[in-house]
């Protein structure tokens, strides 16, 4: 029998990748797009893309436990899952920052939790700067080599939504460069938690480009090390991981676009024991929708890799 999926807040831009994850994806049946503002249009009015025959409902919690759904993605702004989520009597991926690290779910970064994801009714999936930092990080913070950690982050401008802000604001950002929240992003508390590790600081940036994060990590180490033997670690941590690739040169966004992989690269060392990472994801996919699929083919007992590249 057909999985059934529901996504709520399907007109943005992550609903959006979640339904061409799954449109064509044999097995699979959207029984639910649900947009308030959008509700009973053709999906393709807004994404010419889109198959004609996919419109946007605007079913109410009670109307979507009804069709009883395998699964519902949440892909609305911040304060809705907080509100929502446990009203929903399926499994629920909440991709906003609203569950993170709350009681009883489980952070969807399948790199760190595979096995909670797949017994988890409720799973928050990560932000997409944490995640580009958290895998940057991960191998050599685990390592104990690592004293504290900057990171310096650049992202294209999809990751604001589409909801008009003056971080997508198309006059703003061309031939420009945005720098914003310096010290006091939400996903610095989160590449915190994700890393274990209290010395972690973080700037994000948008830049004039659709899709991409470039995660440059400035890591403050220890004691002198190799940076060869810190590119090995990395390349045994991320051995058996799907969508994880350790390079021999410096990942750029061209690596990562529609895609739902996460490169690395770079492991420079200078003469103050800085190591520099250099991490690359789409934002759309491994930073949002990508890894929800991730996480839904493992909630669902799929294979991980199922229906992403
Ligand atoms: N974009 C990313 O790269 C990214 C990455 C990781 C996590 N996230 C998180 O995922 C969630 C969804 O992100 P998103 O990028 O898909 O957000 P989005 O494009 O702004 O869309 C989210 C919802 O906002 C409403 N919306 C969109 N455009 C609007 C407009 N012009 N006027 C009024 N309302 C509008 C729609 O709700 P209705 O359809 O119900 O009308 C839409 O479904 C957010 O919590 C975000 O923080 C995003």
């Amino acid at each position: 029998m057909d999985k059934k999926i529901a996504i709520i807040g399907a007109s943005g831009y992550t609903g959006w990748e979640l339904i061409k994850l799954l449109f064509s994806r044999p097995g699979f049946d959207l029984v639910g797009l649900n947009s308030e503002s959008n509700s009973g249009r053709p999906v393709s009015d807004l994404y010419p893309d889109a198959d004609p025959k996919l419109k946007f409902t605007n079913y109410t919690i009670d109307e979507i436990n009804r069709l009883e759904p395998n699964l519902v993605f949440l892909c609305q702004a911040d304060g809705y899952a907080a509100a929502n989520a446990s009203k929903i009597n399926s499994r629920v991926i909440d991709l906003s920052r609203d569950l993170r690290f709350a009681e009883g779910v489980v952070y969807g970064l399948p790199e760190l939790n595979r096995k909670s994801i797949a017994a988890s009714r409720l799973v928050a999936n990560p932000g997409c700067y944490a995640t580009a930092c958290i895998l940057a990080g991960l191998p050599a913070v685990q390592s104990g080599l690592v004293e504290r950690i900057v990171f310096d982050c650049k992202s294209g401008y999809s990751g604001a939504g589409r909801t008009p802000s003056d971080r997508n604001d198309p006059k703003r950002i061309a031939d420009n460069i945005l720098a914003y929240k310096l010290s006091s992003h939400p996903h610095q508390n989160e590449i915190r938690q994700g890393l274990g590790l209290a010395a972690v600081s973080f700037t994000p940036h948008v830049l004039p480009v659709f899709r991409g994060i470039m995660a440059t990590g400035h890591m403050i180490l220890k004691k002198r090390t190799d940076a060869a033997m810190i590119r090995d670690k990395y390349r045994k941590f991320y051995a058996a991981e799907p969508f994880v690739r350790v390079m021999d040169r410096i990942p750029d966004l061209h690596d990562v676009q529609n895609t739902n992989l996460c490169c690395l690269g770079g492991f420079e060392t200078d003469d103050a024991d800085r190591l520099v990472v250099v991490a690359t994801i789409d934002n759309l996919l491994k930073g949002a929708s990508g890894q929800a699929v991730q996480n839904m083919n493992l909630m669902l007992g799929l294979p991980e890799t199922e229906g992403l590249t």
